[in-house]
């Protein structure tokens, strides 16, 4: 594309960014809609963060990705927060609407989409969540209105429970407890969908599952938010149980399409992103 007087900008910011996929998987979806919009990466400080997205705001950015450690405190200098990300707490999509500058989230309809569009259902479903940090909490928020019941399990259950708690007032039957085989051995013979958002079994730690493998059962489906590696310990494991699995790559494709349709307000190119993404992480010496 060329680069000229009315072409718009779209940044991530965050500490670090230099491994971002989001550049290339937006870059290659601007260019695939003709889009005169074009994204980059800006390391960010904590303590640069208040004049960075004021700056974001007085130089016209058509949207912004916060990334860690700023998901939080970037509300305090948005203009207005969709009620979904303020329940989350949490704010990883901004649109500057001619001026205002509005925050979404959208990792956890960003993980349920992932579900859906591999072909896995969560209408009347059992899922049972796996952590209760950042992530967990954005699935968990859209998990609970998209399930029948939903399990979150978390090394520390005080976690697991607060969570679980502020998710009452959704439709879901909502429970809490220790991430332990125990509680696992309990659990997974009656679930239908089990997501990983703890960091167990991400690089260089890919030896280890949060799950033991003789757990896993041909009638789940498994998907790991983590994607390096591509393939974790779990998604191997559950393969091998005969498991449907959903990589990691699909949440973070699909959280970056919605705040793509938040900004274009065009259908994203999902297929052209996820190419993007792909080779961008495999010139990363990311295992495939
Ligand atoms: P993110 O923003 O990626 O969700 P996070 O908020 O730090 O990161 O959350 C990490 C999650 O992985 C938490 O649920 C954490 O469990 P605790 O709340 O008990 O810390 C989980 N986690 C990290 N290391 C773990 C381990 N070795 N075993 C089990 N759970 C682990």
């Amino acid at each position: 594309m060329t680069v000229n007087g009315k072409t718009r900008v779209c940044a991530i910011i965050g500490d670090p960014v230099e491994h971002s996929l989001s550049p290339v998987m937006h870059n290659a979806a601007f260019k695939k809609l003709g889009l005169n919009l074009v994204y980059v990466a800006f390391t960010v400080t904590s303590t640069e963060l208040k004049t960075a997205v004021l700056g974001a705001k007085s130089l016209g950015l058509k949207g912004l990705n916060v990334t860690m450690p700023h998901k939080n405190a970037v509300m305090n200098y948005l203009d207005a927060v969709d009620s979904t990300a303020k329940s989350i707490g949490a704010v990883n999509t901004v649109l500057n609407n001619q001026g205002k500058l509005i925050g979404y989230n959208t990792d956890g309809s960003g993980a349920m989409i992932a579900l859906q569009e591999n072909g896995v259902d969560p209408e009347e479903k059992k899922l049972v969540l796996l952590g209760a940090g950042g992530a967990a909490k954005a699935i968990a928020y859209q998990a609970a209105q998209d399930v029948e019941e939903l399990v979150i399990l978390n090394r520390t259950p005080e976690k697991a429970k607060k969570l679980a708690e502020a998710l009452k007032s959704f439709g879901a039957k909502v429970k809490a407890g220790t991430l332990s085989s125990k509680v696992l051995e309990e659990e997974l013979p009656t679930t239908d969908i089990l997501v990983n958002a703890t960091s167990v079994g991400m690089h260089p730690d890919v030896d280890i599952s949060p799950v033991p493998s003789d757990l896993l059962h041909s009638d789940l489906s498994v998907m790991d938010i983590i994607y390096n590696p591509l393939e974790t310990k779990l998604l191997k494991d559950a393969k091998s149980a005969g498991a449907k699995v959903v990589s990691g790559i699909e949440m973070l494709l699909y959280q970056g399409a919605v705040a793509f349709e938040i900004w274009t307000n065009c259908p994203a190119p999902v297929e052209v992103m996820r190419e993007a993404a792909l080779n961008e992480l495999e010139k990363q010496g990311v295992c495939l």
